[in-house]
């Protein structure tokens, strides 16, 4: 323990050693002896670290924590700490129906909860699947106690055929063969399994790894943590570092607060663009800073991050996955180029107890295939276009994963460079979308843009990843493998469509996608960041008369208390007026 910790009376002390309140310190105390835990211990002033363990049998991608939270008590133990796991709210991407955006919330307010009304003096937040690191940095934001994020890392990368498969890459690339009739269904399921070769979270450059990689982009856990493969010895080293350090951020008082600017958020937006990040980042990053009671915008990400170049070779947007990654550095060896180029504020407080800088030196790539030097990037502009007009008042793209092909098809046109204008095809929901896709009396052709509403918080609800929608299967036959969408919904961090993305307003809500019919002009001016409808005022106004789209009803209680209190995406989707709670742990809940 270093010199500067200072000795204050704990957090826990009040439950556990308190003379005030003998009876109750008793009633605190006894219930944690069963399993053989002693008084001396508890009152002995050690800082009691909650590990808030996310993996479980149904969050496959996270299980591992379950063994790697081993390690994280052996660390608490030997820096003179006591462990405490307990269980938090299940988020597994790729099976809660209707969509684990729902359930981020939800796992947010359970987490703040246990974070403040049990004697907890820091907490180790283990992370991995999509939403398991926004929501558990939300709640360690509101509570505001030492916490430290433990990723739990992807999984190795995927072979199929002498290929690379990544997750959810082999699922769009595959589903698209499929429809062109060039693999079987066996070929499909086959090829897609073969992406999930291990223990660990999606190996691409998905919402997981993202998320991951931002939680160290912040400054919320140690150097290097984000990108090391689940089953590599070095995850368990660094759950084992993670649970010492875990301690000295309680000896040292170093809180959520102490490290999560606006610099440290727009630090992360910068990285999001240079890793060809997940478009969810923007949702979650402006969550997590709601709850940390940190302006942001959704123009920083325009302002802030677009003109980042992309420097990660890695999946949907480059061309390796997980493990080639982190040999070549990681996010260490990503923020050390953005630090050389001036684009990372290097003075940024960390949970290491140095400086962002100081963390980030001597990080720079072995590997330059893998992690680009800045001056030679994979793609210049790789951060996320804003859009507004009269469908929405915001929505973003994400540039890094639009191909050439499509850019020369679409945004060459001489005198028209970057203007784009195509017949909409409108879609209630991703029910009606498979339904009709392929229904021929639609005339979708290359100048079609297809649009998908109700896919937004309040409609879906919890906001659906849809929006990456394919062309019907004649043009995938024709070679046509993408067509522009615009959707009041998400996208997978792991699809490639040139997709407008998060459209805030959504539909539900009133926004301008309510308005729009099969057949209007789209005119999108990616030089003004425009998007609208080419359809006047006074037809707006007669279509308003019938009425919002419908969306189903609520289906659990939980749906109709998320729809009541449900921001936009553009706002982070969190629940209204939660961002008025900061810094709980500044009091202490009542006896
Ligand atoms: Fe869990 Fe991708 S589905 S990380
Ligand atoms: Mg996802």
């Amino acid at each position: 323990m270093s010199a500067d910790n200072v000795r204050r009376r704990l957090r826990s002390q009040d439950w556990f050693d308190n003379p005030d309140h003998l009876d109750m310190t008793a009633l605190y105390l006894e219930r944690f002896m069963n399993y053989g835990t002693t008084p001396e211990e508890l009152r002995a002033g050690k800082p009691i670290i909650g590990i808030a363990q996310s993996g479980s049998d149904i969050n496959p991608c996270n299980r591992h924590h379950l063994d790697l939270a081993k390690r994280i008590r052996d660390g608490i133990r030997d820096a003179g700490g006591i462990p405490i796991e307990f269980p938090s709210h299940p988020l597994f991407e790729n099976c809660k129906r209707p969509t684990a955006a729902l359930d981020r919330n939800l796992a947010y307010l359970g987490l703040v909860e246990i974070l403040y009304g049990y004697p907890l003096d820091g907490v180790v937040l283990t992370t991995g699947c999509d939403k398991t690191t926004p929501s558990a940095l939300m709640a360690a934001s509101t509570v505001d106690i030492p916490a430290i994020v433990f990723s739990g890392g992807p999984m190795l990368d995927g072979w199929h055929d002498g290929e690379l498969v990544g997750s959810g890459t082999v699922i769009w690339r595959s589903r698209r063969k499929y429809a062109a009739g060039e693999i079987t269904r066996e070929e499909f399921l086959d090829a897609a399994l073969s992406s999930a070769p291990s223990i660990g979270h999606c190996n691409t450059m998905g919402t997981a790894s993202t998320m991951n990689a931002l939680a160290e982009a912040l400054g919320m856990s140690l150097t290097g943590c984000a990108a090391i493969p689940a089953a590599y010895r070095e995850r368990g080293q660094m759950a084992y570092r993670t649970g010492r350090r875990a301690v000295e951020l309680v000896l040292q008082d170093i809180r959520p607060s102490n490290i999560l600017t606006r610099e440290a958020f727009l630090n992360a937006i910068r990285v999001n663009s240079a890793i060809g990040g997940s478009t969810n980042a923007q949702p979650h990053l402006m969550a997590m800073a709601k709850h940390a009671g940190v302006e942001l915008t959704p123009e920083d990400w325009q302002v802030h991050g677009f003109d980042i170049p992309l420097l990660a070779n890695v999946q949907p947007a480059g061309a390796w996955l997980g493990e080639r990654f982190h040999r070549a550095g990681g996010v260490p060896a990503i923020m050390w180029e953005l630090l050389q180029a001036g684009k990372i504020d290097g003075h940024c407080a960390t949970v290491t107890g140095k400086s962002m800088a100081e963390n980030l030196e001597n990080q720079q790539s072995t590997d330059r295939e893998v992690i680009k030097p800045f001056d030679e990037p994979l793609r210049e502009r790789a951060g996320f276009l804003v859009l507004k007009g009269n469908l929405f008042d915001f929505a973003i793209m994400k540039m890094s994963v639009v191909s050439e092909g499509f850019q020369a098809r679409y945004l060459s046109e001489p005198g028209r460079e970057g203007v784009f204008e195509g017949r909409a095809i409108v879609f209630d929901g991703s029910e009606d979308y498979h339904a009709r896709i392929n229904d021929p009396a639609l005339g979708i052709d290359e100048r079609s843009i297809l649009v998908i509403r109700g896919a937004g918080p309040l409609g879906w609800p919890g906001s659906a990843e849809v929006v990456n929608m394919q062309p019907p299967d004649y043009l995938l036959k024709r070679g046509i493998m993408s067509l522009p969408t615009i959707g009041d919904g998400r996208q997978s961090g792991t699809a490639d469509s040139p997709s407008i993305l998060n459209a805030s307003p959504e539909s539900a809500a009133g926004g301008g996608l309510a308005w729009i019919r099969t057949g209007d002009t789209v005119r999108i001016d990616f030089n003004q960041g425009l998007c609208d409808m080419l359809v006047d005022e006074a037809e707006i106004s007669r279509r308003k008369a019938d009425g919002i789209p419908p969306v189903p009803a609520d289906g659990t209680p939980w749906q109709m208390i998320y729809r009541e209190t449900v921001t936009q995406l553009a706002d982070g989707a969190t629940i209204r007026g939660a961002d008025k709670f900061q810094k709980l742990s500044k009091t202490l809940p009542r006896h």
